[in-house]
C-alpha cells in the first residue's frame, strides 16, 4: 500500500497539463487548455484541462477528472498503479506502507518470480534469434507457419534448448534462486536431479494487463510424440490462469479504439490475427471464460465478438458457458469459421482485407445464432423444441439489459412461435431465481460463520464495520456521479447522484454508522452535500484529522479486504464503476441485512436468559420480534429480486 505522504507528495507535483500532454496535443485558450478528446472520437476540441483547477473535463462525452483520473482512464490503470504512474513520471520514490513481515516475504517472493520470469522470457526470445538450435529448430518452425519476426517479437515469442536443464542452469549461474525457478514452475525438481519445463519448446509469454510477464505456454515441435502438444506454467503466486487472457497486453488499446475485443482459442490464433491487421484478440487458452477474465474485457469494452472453430459439437459444449458473458452485462457476437478451420489456419487463406470482411459480414448476435442453430436440430420434435425453448430462455434471462432483452423476447417469439407473455414470464421467473441465489451469496459470509461444527470456527462479527467502509469508498470514489432519474413530481425527472441517493437511503431507513471515524466522514459528506459542492477524495486524503485521512487512504487504495466481500465485484473499479447500479443498492442491503443479524443475535442471547428465567411474558415478546426480523431478512432479499427484474 502507498502511504499517505507519498500519494500527497505525488499530487502535489502532478502538473495536469504536463500529465495530460504525453497523450494528447493541447492549446492554450484563455486560462485552460483545449484538445481532441482522447476518450471519445470528436473533430472539434471539446476537451478542457484546467491547469489551476488540476483538472480535465470533456464537454462530448462528460469524462472528467485529476490527473490521477486521467491515467486511470487512459492507461486502464488501477488506482494505485496510476500513482506509481505519476512517481514515476515526477521522480518520486514510491514508500509503501509499513507491511507485516508475513506480507514483505511474499511481495518479495513475487517480485522475485516476476524478475525471474522476465529473465526467462528474455532468454528464450534471445534464443530464437540468436542462438543457433533456436534459429534452425524454433525459429524456422515459425517461419515454415508463415510467422514473420515483428509478430515474434511483439509477443516475445521465444524457444527453450532441447538439452535438459540448459535453462535452469542458465538461470543458475545468473543468480537465479533455485527456489523460484521451482515456484515459476519454470524448473521441476525431482529428487535428485532438475529440468527445465518447457524444454524443446517454443514458447510464448503470457503478460499481465501492465505487461509483466506471469507465464508462458510452450508448443512442442516434434510430431511423433506422447507429449502434450502444450504445457502451460502451474498456478502459483503470479501467474492465475483464471484471471489473465494471452494477448490482453497487447490488445487493450485497440479493444478500446475498435470498442470489440475478439476472442479465440489459441495462441497461434492470436498471432495470426494480429498479423492480419486484427489488434483487438484475445485468447482463453483452450478453455471456457471465467469470470475474472469476462470482467478483465468489460474494462476496456462491453462488446465480445467470439471466434468459433467451424465443429458444431464443439459450439454446443460452449453455449452454456457463454450465458455467464451475457450476465455480465457484455453484447456477445459470434463468428462460425468454414468446417476444419480455426482463425490461424483462415485468417491465412484469405487476405488480410478479405478476412476483415468476412469478419464483419459472417458476426452474428448470440442469441439469434443461438435459436437458429438449436431450430435447425430441433425440426418438429416437440420434445426437443420444448428444452430448446427452455435453453433460449436461460440466455435470454441473462442479459442484463431490459430494453436488449425485450427485443430479444420479441425476435425469439417470432422464431420460435411462442407466445411473448410466455417468454416473458419464464424470463423473469429465472431472474427471480438467480437474484434470489445472489442474495444468499451475499449474505452467506456471514452465516457460514455462524454455523457450528466448522473446522475453523470464526466469531460472529458484531459490527457492520466492513459494510461502513464499503459505504464510504463508494461515495468517495463515485459520490458526484450521477445515480438514477426520479420524479419527484410526476413531470419532470431529476437526475441525482450517488451520494443523494445513499444519504436518501441511509437516512430515511435510520440505519446509523457505528463506526466513528465512517460516522465522521459520512456527517461530512452530508455537510458537503447540503453545501451543494463536490467531494474530493484529496479533500480527504489531505484531511487534517489524521484518523480521516488514514481512513480515506485506506479505503481508496484498493486493499484487498474491503474487495473481497463482494465477490462478484471484487476485480476492478472499472468494473465496479460500470456496475453501480448494483452494487449500490447490494451494499445497502448488506449493510441493512447485517444490522439485522446483529439484532436477532441480541435478541436470541436474551432470549436464552428469559428462557433460564421461565419468563413467559419476554418469551413471547422476544419471539414474536424474532419473528419480525425474519420476515425483513427474507422482505430484503425479494426487494433485491424485484430490483433486478425491472
Ligand atoms: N491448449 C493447452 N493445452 C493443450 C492443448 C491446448 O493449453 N494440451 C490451449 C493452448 O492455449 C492452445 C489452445 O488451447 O493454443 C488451442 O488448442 P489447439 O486448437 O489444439 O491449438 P492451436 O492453438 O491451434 O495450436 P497450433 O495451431 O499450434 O496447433
Ligand atoms: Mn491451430
Amino acid at each position: 500500500m502507498i502511504d499517505r505522504v507519498t500519494i500527497e507528495k505525488i499530487m502535489d507535483s502532478v502538473e495536469i497539463v504536463d500529465v495530460v500532454q504525453d497523450f494528447v496535443t493541447l492549446k492554450k485558450r484563455g486560462v485552460n487548455y483545449v484538445g481532441l478528446c482522447p476518450f471519445h472520437n470528436e473533430k472539434t476540441p471539446s476537451f478542457t484541462v484546467s491547469p489551476s483547477k488540476g483538472i480535465y473535463k470533456c464537454f462530448g462525452c462528460g469524462s472528467g477528472g485529476n490527473a490521477v483520473n486521467f491515467i486511470i482512464e487512459h492507461e486502464h490503470l488501477s488506482y494505485p498503479e496510476a500513482l506509481k504512474f505519476l512517481a514515476g513520471k515526477y521522480n518520486i520514490e514510491i514508500v509503501e506502507k509499513e507491511l507485516t513481515a508475513e506480507e514483505v516475504e511474499q511481495k518479495n517472493q513475487r517480485e522475485s518470480m516476476l524478475i525471474l520470469s522476465k529473465f526467462a522470457a528474455g532468454n528464450f526470445h534471445g534464443n530464437l534469434f540468436n542462438h543457433q538450435e533456436g534459429i534452425s529448430v524454433g525459429l524456422s518452425y515459425f517461419k515454415e507457419r508463415g510467422f514473420r519476426h515483428e509478430i515474434l517479437k511483439e509477443y516475445s515469442v521465444g524457444y527453450c534448448l532441447e538439452q535438459k536443464d540448459s535453462f535452469t542452469k542458465t538461470a543458475q549461474e545468473a543468480g537465479y534462486k533455485l527456489d523460484y525457478l521451482v515456484q515459476t514452475g519454470l524448473t521441476i525438481k525431482r529428487e535428485n536431479f532438475t529440468f527445465d519445463r518447457f524444454n524443446g519448446r517454443v514458447i510464448f509469454p503470457i503478460h499481465s494487463l501492465s505487461g509483466q510477464v506471469i507465464g508462458f505456454g510452450g508448443r512442442i515441435l516434434k510430431k511423433e510424440t506422447k507429449a502434450a502438444k502444450y504445457i502451460n506454467s502451474p498456478e502459483s503466486d503470479i501467474y492465475h490462469k483464471s484471471r489473465v487472457l494471452y494477448g490482453i497486453f497487447q490488445a487493450k488499446k485497440e479493444i478500446v479504439n475498435t470498442e470489440n475485443c475478439f476472442l479465440v482459442e489459441g495462441y497461434t490464433d492470436v498471432l495470426a490475427m494480429h498479423q492480419a491487421g486484427i489488434h483487438n484478440v484475445v485468447a482463453s487458452s483452450g478453455t471456457s471464460l471465467t469470470e475474472d477474465q469476462i470482467r478483465l474485457i468489460k474494462r476496456f469494452t462491453p462488446n465480445i465478438t467470439i471466434l468459433f472453430d467451424g465443429d458444431e459439437a464443439g459450439i454446443k459444449a460452449s453455449l452454456r458457458g457463454i450465458d455467464l458473458i451475457l450476465e455480465e452485462g457484455l453484447n456477445i457476437k459470434v463468428i462460425l469459421l468454414p468446417p476444419g478451420e480455426d482463425p490461424d489456419s483462415y485468417s491465412r487463406k484469405l487476405s488480410s482485407k478479405e478476412f476483415k470482411e468476412f469478419l464483419t459480414a459472417e458476426a452474428t448476435d448470440f442469441i439469434r445464432f443461438k435459436t437458429n442453430l438449436l431450430l435447425k436440430d430441433a425440426g418438429d420434435d416437440p420434445v426437443k423444441r420444448s428444452s430448446l425453448i427452455r435453453d433460449i430462455v436461460q440466455s435470454i434471462a441473462a442479459v442484463q439489459e431490459s430494453i436488449n432483452r425485450s427485443v430479444y423476447i420479441k425476435e425469439c417469439s417470432t422464431l420460435l412461435k411462442v407466445d411473448e407473455g410466455v417468454l416473458n414470464s419464464e424470463a423473469n421467473k429465472i431472474r427471480r431465481k438467480k437474484a434470489e441465489q445472489r442474495y444468499r451469496d451475499i449474505t452467506r459470509q456471514e452465516e457460514i460463520k455462524e454455523e457450528p461444527g466448522k473446522r475453523q470456527p470464526q466469531v460472529f462479527q458484531e459490527s457492520t464495520d466492513v459494510q461502513e467502509k464499503e459505504i464510504i469508498r463508494l461515495l468517495l470514489l463515485y459520490g458526484n456521479r450521477d445515480f438514477m432519474e426520479i420524479y419527484p413530481d410526476e413531470e419532470e425527472a431529476k437526475i441525482i447522484t450517488v451520494t443523494e441517493f445513499l444519504i436518501n437511503e441511509i437516512i430515511n431507513d435510520e440505519l446509523e454508522f457505528d463506526h466513528p471515524v465512517c460516522r465522521q466522514i459520512f456527517e461530512e459528506i452530508q455537510y458537503i452535500e447540503n453545501n451543494e459542492q463536490k467531494i474530493e477524495e484529496k479533500f480527504f486524503i489531505n484531511h487534517q484529522d489524521q484518523t480521516i485521512s488514514d481512513m480515506a487512504a485506506e479505503l481508496l487504495s484498493p486493499a484487498p479486504e474491503i474487495s473481497k466481500i463482494w465477490s462478484k465485484h471484487e476485480s476492478y473499479i472499472e468494473t465496479e464503476e460500470m456496475k453501480l447500479k448494483e452494487v449500490i443498492p447490494e451494499i445497502l442491503i448488506a449493510f441493512k441485512n447485517k444490522k439485522i443479524m446483529i439484532t436477532i443475535k441480541k435478541i436470541q442471547e436474551e432470549l436464552r436468559k428469559a428462557q433460564e428465567q421461565n419468563n413467559i411474558e419476554e418469551i413471547e415478546n422476544l419471539q414474536t420480534r424474532r419473528i419480525l426480523l425474519n420476515d425483513l431478512k427474507k422482505q430484503l432479499s425479494k426487494d433485491l429480486g424485484e430490483r433486478i427484474i425491472q
